[in-house]
């Protein structure tokens, strides 16, 4: 089944980045119309431009730390295009550094973009979506935030909450009409992970920890994403879908009973 967001009113976060392009441009394929938010205008222009789909794209420039201009976001999108019917929280960012050299406003720096945006895009998004009697909030989590990974611990820490999160917006108010789901991808090829690229160390590491013996590209996040903001997942609510080839399902590296050695 594909899913067909035709007249649909999507708003997705981090629009200029990599994953939020992509599914910006699937939302478009699926008839929808997108409002697409960015901290960077520029890049944000650029990507409207290169989507296309003129009167059905919309562009909406915001520093989602700060709590106005995110609280405003939803109301925005509605008058734009009518109503809000699906919230893409995606705009994320993160350090890589031990514990012991984060400093604490870098910790908040990461909580605030990660985690404490999702919160309050959804407080402003959850009146609106009631009002029209229903509307789906997906968000973009990370494998980061469903097992620990070292020097990730603001990270971790915030993609866990924002797991946490999305459960508790489905138990809450799903009874009012509202979805909340997760996706958790793993390693995606995005500026984000420029740095795993450089390095074969990396990309072994990450080969030999996916049951898919390869990491994804962002075009591979929004089948689940898309599937989560259609009808077609009409009875699933407050769930995270992991997007890692498997690396969270298990130890793909540890045997308990270890195959004889082929001679
Ligand atoms: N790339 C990966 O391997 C990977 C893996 C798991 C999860 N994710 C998650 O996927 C999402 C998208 O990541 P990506 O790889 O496309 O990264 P990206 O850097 O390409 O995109 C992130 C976007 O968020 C925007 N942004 C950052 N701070 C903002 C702010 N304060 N206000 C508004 N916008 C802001 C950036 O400008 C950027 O366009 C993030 O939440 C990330 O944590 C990525």
């Amino acid at each position: 089944m594909t899913t067909d967001l035709t007249g649909k009113s999507v708003l997705v976060t981090g629009a200029a980045g990599a994953i939020g392009g992509e599914i910006c441009r699937s939302a478009l394929a699926a008839g929808a119309k997108v409002a697409m938010t960015d901290i960077d205008a520029d890049a944000l222009e650029r990507r409207a431009t290169e989507l296309g789909g003129e009167d059905r794209v919309a562009t909406f420039t915001a520093d989602l730390t700060d709590d106005e201009q995110a609280t405003a976001l939803p109301a925005r999108v509605a008058q734009r295009f009518g109503a809000l019917d699906v919230l893409v929280n995606n705009a994320g960012a993160r350090g890589v550094k031990p514990l012991l050299d984060i400093e604490p406003d870098e910790w908040r720096r990461t909580l605030d973009i990660d985690l404490t945006a999702p919160f309050v895009l959804s407080k402003a998004a959850i009146p609106l979506m009631a009002e029209q009697g229903r509307g789906k909030i997906v968000n973009v989590a990370s494998m980061a935030g469903l097992a620990a990974f070292r020097d990730r611990a603001a990270y971790s820490a915030a993609k866990a909450g924002v797991i946490m999160l999305t459960k508790v917006i489905a138990v809450e108010y799903g009874e009012q009409g509202i979805w909340c789901n997760a996706v958790a991808p793993g390693v995606v090829e995005t500026p984000m992970t420029a740095g795993y690229f450089a390095d074969d160390d990396s990309t072994a590491s990450i080969r030999a920890n996916t049951p898919m013996r390869r990491w994804c590209q962002p075009d591979e996040i929004v089948g689940p994403v898309l599937y989560l903001a259609g009808s077609g997942s009409d009875f699933v609510n407050g769930i995270v879908i992991p997007i890692d080839g498997g690396w969270t399902a298990g130890y793909v590296g540890a045997e308990l009973s270890p195959r004889p050695k082929q001679k």
